[in-house]
């Protein structure tokens, strides 16, 4: 799968059984208060979301991140992952996010000065939506650079056309920038501290999530597997002194040459306990990073969303008469004539309206379904359906304006 690749068409079914993926259900059982994205079906799937359903009811420190890549203006195909980082935010998340300055330059060629231009666009919409936290653009970020950097030192070539695609014609830069993002995905870790990291993203950006791990795995000084009857602590490249300092930490332990044995402690509380010894001599003791994946709103004319397809988004600054423009020309789900609709109702799940509401538009459950029940029974004509939107997008857009233009300073003052 290739990030980057102009058509996306991601198969969930495949990434669940081919790249163990997860489906969200389960886990997402555990949260509190399940938000509109996850009741909603609109986040399918995770990597060790458990992780973080944990930390969200125990009151215990995570981080959320996620990048944004400056390469246009941020749409309305941007707002899922906004509003995904903002509510974990508001759970109780320690929040990042990437100006992915660096891969716009490296992958699209896109001028430092736009990259600049644009990735305010991206930051005072984040924090009219909401987030609180930390910002940044890569190419500012100089403990990013130098963790990006490390990170690279533990992929090679083959991994990266493995993961990617990448083949000779693949600029180093290109390369480079992959890298950068797993330096994102962790840098939260050694900013604040070894913690869960949830990343929101796309299932298109699961090749970085994946990477990732790897990666967070091999600067590991340590890997503590449960083996049954006891726990091994294994050293890939700690210092003697460490594996030393294991071995004094749990009374009773076995130590060998490369490993430790240690026997009646549960594998969370050694896996802890190693983590902080591997801190203490200078190690980074990552968590991997765990991720939730949501599908993609269609465009609003019924094909894919893309910046490439004007008609299939808006803006969140676009002009009243085009976005209006835009929204009463989108594909329905409804009959071709108004005696059909009325006698079979509308199709909703095939609607691109339905789905602007399902995904932003209607943040209330007893309004969606009755806008569906509404749609199903035929009771309602697509031209009123499209206006009652209408009015809601535009009420929308007026209210994210405000609050984009009084968080102007906000984005100013990024790094
Ligand atoms: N590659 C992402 C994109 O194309 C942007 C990005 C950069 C990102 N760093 C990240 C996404 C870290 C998630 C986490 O949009
Ligand atoms: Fe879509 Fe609304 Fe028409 Fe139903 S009534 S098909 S939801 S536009």
């Amino acid at each position: 799968m290739n990030p980057w690749s102009s058509n996306q068409t991601v198969d969930a079914n495949r990434l669940f059984s081919d790249f163990g993926i997860e489906p969200i259900g389960e886990a997402a059982q555990g949260l509190p208060d399940a938000p509109s994205f996850v009741r909603r079906g609109i986040v399918v799937g995770h990597r060790d979301y458990r992780v973080i359903v944990d930390a969200i009811r125990n009151h215990t420190p995570f981080h959320v991140l996620t990048g944004f890549m400056p390469s246009g203006l941020p749409h309305l195909g941007h707002l899922m992952v906004m509003k995904e980082v903002v509510w974990h935010v508001q759970q109780g998340g320690n929040g990042y996010v990437a100006i992915a300055d660096r891969e716009a330059h490296a992958v699209r060629g896109i001028s430092w000065d736009k990259c600049r231009e644009f990735g305010r666009e991206y930051l005072k919409a984040l924090y009219a939506l909401g987030f609180r936290g930390t910002t940044y653009y890569q190419s500012r970020n100089e403990r990013l650079k130098d963790l990006a950097f490390e990170a690279s030192t533990k992929v090679n070539f083959s991994e990266l056309s493995a993961i990617y695609g990448f083949g000779p014609e693949t600029s180093l830069g290109h390369a480079a920038s992959a890298a950068t993002q797993v330096g994102d995905i962790l840098f939260p870790q050694i900013d604040a501290g070894p913690a869960p990291t949830v990343v929101p993203v796309g299932l298109d950006q699961d090749p970085h999530i994946r990477l990732t791990r790897d990666v967070a795995h091999k600067l590991r000084m340590f890997t503590v597997e449960d083996r049954g009857d006891h726990i091994s602590v294994r050293s890939k490249n700690a210092p003697a002194e460490a594996l030393k300092a294991v071995h004094h930490a749990f009374t009773g332990s076995k130590k060998y040459a490369g490993h430790v044995d240690i026997t009646g402690l549960p594998h969370a509380w050694v896996d802890e306990g190693v983590r902080e010894i591997e801190i203490a001599h200078g190690g980074f003791g990552f968590y991997p990073p765990s991720s939730t994946y949501h599908i993609f709103m269609p465009g609003l004319q019924g094909g894919k969303m893309s910046s490439s397809v004007p008609e299939s988004l808006f803006g969140f600054y676009e002009s009243d008469k085009s976005v209006r423009k835009k929204v009463l020309a989108a594909l329905t789900g409804g009959r071709m004539t108004l005696e059909e609709q009325k006698r079979l109702g509308g199709e909703p799940d095939r609607c691109s309206v339905y789905l602007l509401n399902l995904f932003h538009m209607l943040e209330d459950d007893r309004e969606l379904s009755d806008l569906r029940r509404r749609c199903k029974s035929g009771e309602m004509t697509c031209g009123q359906c499209k206006k009652e939107t209408l009015e809601r997008v535009q009420a929308f857009l007026m209210d994210l304006r405000d609050k984009m233009d009084a968080a102007e300073h906000l984005a100013d003052e990024v790094e």
